[in-house]
């Protein structure tokens, strides 16, 4: 079943976009739609509005915040799940020992600098290819520069 996802290079891996760019193509995903954007703390918070309260949620927008990130909208048979495997764990460090070959082992450094992100499910792919994508449910300009 031909399915879409939202992936997002975050500002950590954002130097290593060439590398992760290649491993999606080779990893038989159709990239549709790619923007590069930064995000502002407030932008950053709305993305990750479910994590609001959470103990890392400050910590998380600061970073998202940060600097440059690419995001894309997957297709392909079962994108959300397929991505995610190819993400691996989300504690890198976690991902180093379980699956040493995928885009959080190599490019991300903990639980909070992780390389990427992937939605988790169908109605937040949704969600989250609108946020980038979407016309009027659109939060914010997201200036590159
Ligand atoms: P992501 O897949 O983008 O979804 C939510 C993000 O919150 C996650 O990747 C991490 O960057 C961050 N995160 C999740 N759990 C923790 C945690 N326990 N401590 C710090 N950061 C976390």
């Amino acid at each position: 079943q031909t399915e879409r996802t939202l992936a997002m290079i975050k500002p950590d891996a954002y130097k290593n976009m060439g590398k992760i760019v290649d491993a999606i193509c080779q990893s038989g995903f159709l990239i549709s739609k790619l923007r590069v954007a930064k995000l502002s703390k407030e932008e950053a918070e709305a993305f990750y509005s479910v994590h609001r309260g959470k103990p890392f949620y400050d910590r998380l927008t600061d970073f998202m915040s940060s600097g440059r990130i690419c995001a894309m909208e997957l297709v392909a048979p079962g994108a959300i799940r397929k991505w995610r495997e190819l993400l691996g764990p989300t504690d890198s460090n976690q991902a180093r020992a379980e699956a040493p070959g995928s885009i959080r082992a190599q490019f991300g450094t903990d639980k909070t600098y992780n390389a990427c992100h992937g939605s988790d499910a169908p109605d937040t792919a949704a969600e989250e290819c609108a946020f980038f994508f979407g016309s009027g449910r659109y939060p914010g300009k997201c200036d590159v520069a």
